[in-house]
């Protein structure tokens, strides 16, 4: 089934060029409309809840859909929704083609396709090729089948070391905590070969170099895509392909899990190759996969787009992922983790910018998703704090939820002023924090599990969020159910207490896109402005005629309001013509 678009998206406008492109041509070949979309991401088990259940589903996404409208977003993503036992909330898949129940059906999956279509928005889904679940039936076939099968292949299975082979095959530790090998038991009951997960032990990891995976895959975008999806949104995009031999290998204290963070932000371009790989991320033979299923999506009409979710650093290595005959997009993670520093930010917008335009490509921008720590709390965080660590009841280092707040707002009214394409993750709209005091026994995230406690997880950003102040489980869903519990007095971050009111949240989110939109900041371009005489904590540039302020600093700064002309936009208010501390405006000259 495929769905008709709504004219009214993609209509961009003037000749500007955006990295060495001309527009004009962008939109006559299609428009590419993600080079500057804004791309929200829904993780559908805490959006919103149809039937009552305590869980997300499908057609209460659908329900919700004309809020995302009136926010003004370019295009959704979904989380995962396919069959699942959940063990990873949805990213182990058990059926790649079929919608979980507990989400849904197939119909309603189409139903919510047409009617996003209708109200002009794009819709990509999330694709996870590295594993699949242990549910999945090329898993069960795979451990029903003799070593060496070609069930087997499919897989990443080893024989153990030591005389009984009862020590894993190598040293390698799982992103969420413990060993990254799990031992088979043979049906006779004696202890079989080792498989290898680099995530939970219910989701084993798919051999890449399989040709018989490979052939698969591309039949499951071609199942999507015939179904009319914008793209995907492709995960642990590093990982796919395993350095030979396996060999040992101990991570750098100060890299995150997923990889990346103990990296510099620039390296010579030709001393990319020498730099130290971990032997299960980033391996040049994932470029030839992506260039595969490239290919698969110019099968179909219209613009559809992969987007990797690969924690690669330095930013000129990621851009390796978004060549032009890859993938299209890279999330910006070394953005995300940047510090609310104006120096810091700087190198990293410049830096980000220069690497994607050396390979046509846009820079993507990134604050909030559902494995890191919301952005209205982690701003206000000292630094330390690694991809999957979480924060609790007994981490140090407390959030001030007003500081927090503020930096988001200030730090998302830069973000939506950069050119590129940006990805909001639902409920940053509204100011969300992290919810920091989940009780041990409501913990889901196997990262909890499997560190015994010591990480807390993701648990903490993936709270269902409240729409409804006042209304059980805040309008989540019809009942008190939830699936996380839900924090007291998050009636006002609900959606209805911020829509229409002067300086909330949400309607500085939508002020930030509608303006976004009409400035053509997608499309626009970065110049800095060194000449305003603003110390070294503002940051100060134009893009496409309107001037971008932040105070980074913990000192207020005057603006010169004759030069700077109309006040657009402020994260918070602004006295006279003082910028406060943590404080974004948007100027246009008159
Ligand atoms: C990605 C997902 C994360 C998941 C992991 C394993 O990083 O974003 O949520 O746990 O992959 O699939």
């Amino acid at each position: 089934m495929t769905t008709e678009l709504n004219p009214e998206i993609g209509e961009p406008s003037e000749t500007v060029t955006f990295a060495g492109i001309d527009r004009e041509t962008l939109v006559a070949t299609g428009s590419e409309w993600w080079r500057s979309a804004v791309i929200y991401q829904i993780y559908p088990r805490s959006f919103a809840d149809s039937d009552g259940d305590g869980l997300g589903d499908l057609a209460g996404i659908t329900s919700r859909l004309p809020s995302l409208k009136e926010l003004g977003v370019d295009a959704i993503w979904l989380s995962p929704f396919f069959t699942s036992p959940q063990h990873d909330a949805g990213y182990d898949v058990a059926d790649y083609r079929d919608v979980d129940p507990r989400f849904g059906t197939l119909a309603d999956f189409d139903t919510l396709l047409a009617e996003t279509h209708a109200l002009g928005i794009r819709l990509i889904v999330d694709l996870v090729p590295n594993h699949t679940s242990w549910d999945h039936a090329w898993f069960k076939a795979a451990l029903a089948a003799p070593e060496g099968s070609e069930e087997r292949e499919r897989y990443m299975f080893r024989d153990g070391l030591g005389p009984n082979g009862d020590l894993p095959p190598n040293n390698w530790e799982s992103v969420f905590g413990g060993p990254m090998w799990s031992r088979t038991t043979n049906a006779d009951g004696t202890p079989g070969q080792w498989y290898l997960h680099i995530f939970d032990i219910s989701q084993p990891d798919l051999n890449w170099e399989n040709e018989w995976v490979k052939a698969q895959f591309k039949d499951i975008l071609r199942f999507w895509l015939d179904r009319g999806v914008d793209g995907f949104r492709v995960d642990v995009a590093h990982g796919l392909i395993k350095e030979d031999g396996l060999p040992d290998y101990t991570p750098p204290a100060e890299a995150g899990s997923m990889g990346g963070g103990a990296i510099p932000l620039e390296v010579d371009p030709d001393d990319l190759d020498s730099i130290p790989t971990p032997p299960y991320w980033a391996q040049d033979a994932v470029h030839e996969i992506y260039r595969g299923w490239n290919e698969v999506l110019n099968e179909y009409e219209g613009d559809r787009v992969l987007c990797a979710e690969a924690w690669v650093e330095p930013l000129n290595k990621l851009a390796r992922w978004v060549r032009s005959d890859e993938m299209h997009q890279a999330f910006n993670f070394t953005y995300l983790t940047a510090n609310w520093s104006a120096e810091e930010l700087r190198l990293v917008i410049d830096t980000s910018i220069a690497a994607f335009a050396t390979v046509g490509a846009p820079s993507t921008w990134v604050l909030s998703n559902h494995d890191v720590i919301r952005h209205a709390t982690r701003l206000s965080l000292g630094p330390g704090h690694l991809q999957g660590d979480g924060i609790g009841p007994r981490t140090d280092d407390r959030p001030d939820p007003v500081a927090g707040v503020r930096r988001a707002r200030a730090a998302t009214a830069v973000m939506l002023a950069l050119p590129g394409s940006a990805y909001i993750y639902q409920g940053e709209e509204f100011g969300l924090p992290e919810s920091i005091d989940l009780p041990d026994e409501a913990r889901q995230d196997p990262t909890w599990f499997r560190t015994h406690g010591e990480r807390y997880g993701r648990d903490g950003c993936r709270v269902p969020i409240p729409w409804e102040a006042g209304a059980p489980s805040y309008g989540f869903g019809p009942a008190d159910a939830t699936w996380l519990p839900q924090p007291e007095g998050w009636d006002e971050y609900a959606r209805d207490s911020q829509s229409g009111v002067p300086g909330s949240t949400l309607e500085l989110y939508k002020l930030a896109l509608a303006l976004r939109g009409e400035n053509d900041f997608g499309f626009g371009s970065v110049e800095w402005l060194d000449d305003l005489g603003f110390g070294t904590d503002v940051l100060a540039f134009t893009n496409n005629g309107v001037t971008v302020i932040a105070n980074t600093g913990t000192t207020p700064v005057e603006l010169p309001l004759e030069e700077l002309g109309e006040l657009l936009l402020a994260s918070d208010p602004v006295d006279e013509a003082v910028l406060a501390p943590d404080t974004t405006v948007w100027m246009r000259s008159a």
